[in-house]
């Protein structure tokens, strides 16, 4: 069995999506559920879904080994960021070295990098007037948003798109691919 951490650090859909995904899975297991917030709706998530739970700050995860000693006391194999707007520091990199991925939500190189998130992406994608977005799956680094790439999947914009309403069909894409792109790299572990 596989044993996967997913980091949110909010509203946490996609994190129910993936743990709902592999709820009956023989080979993979959402065993945990990370957050910088301690009001994060996604840790109300982990608990009706029974799933094991953390709320850490900024100086545990930066500044001491606790999550990470969190991570290996759990034999966590494969982390999974889901809306996870920390960087991740290099304690955990480094031992979690090509076994961390990531979903923004727009086409990177496109609208990525520090401050881009949630609806400032997609009202971006207004502004600028394009004709798509979508979703990258990526493997994550040092940086925000540039690692190498491992999915991308597309949904048109229409004039009459607002960021509410673009934000619905990334996330809809966002739960078609997700789970399934992570089963994937894991079973390749
Ligand atoms: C998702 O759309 C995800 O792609 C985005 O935050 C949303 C979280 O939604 N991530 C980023 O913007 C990372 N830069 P959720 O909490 O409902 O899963």
């Amino acid at each position: 069995m596989k044993k996967i951490a997913i980091f949110a650090s909010g509203n946490g859909s996609n994190a129910q999506c993936i743990a709902e995904y592999f709820e009956n899975s023989p080979n993979v297991e959402v065993s945990l559920i990370l957050s910088n917030k301690p009001d994060a709706y996604v840790l109300k998530r982990a608990v009706n879904l029974g799933i094991p739970y953390r709320y850490f700050n900024r100086d545990e995860f930066y500044q001491t080994s606790k999550i990470l000693d969190e991570l290996t006391n759990n034999n966590i194999d494969f982390i999974v960021l889901a809306g996870f707007l920390w960087l991740v520091p290099q304690n955990i990199l480094q031992y979690f070295n090509q076994r961390i991925v990531n979903i923004h939500p727009a086409l990177l190189p496109k609208y990525g990098g520090k401050g881009m998130y949630g609806n400032r992406v997609h009202e971006a994608v207004i502004e600028n007037q394009e004709k798509e977005t979508g979703i990258s799956i990526h493997w994550v680094n040092e940086a925000y948003d540039e690692g190498r790439i491992i999915f991308q999947g597309k949904v048109a914009v229409d004039p009459s798109d607002t960021p509410e309403s673009i934000a619905g069909k990334v996330h809809q894409l966002e739960y078609k691919h997700y789970p399934e792109v992570i089963e994937q790299v894991v079973m390749k572990l």
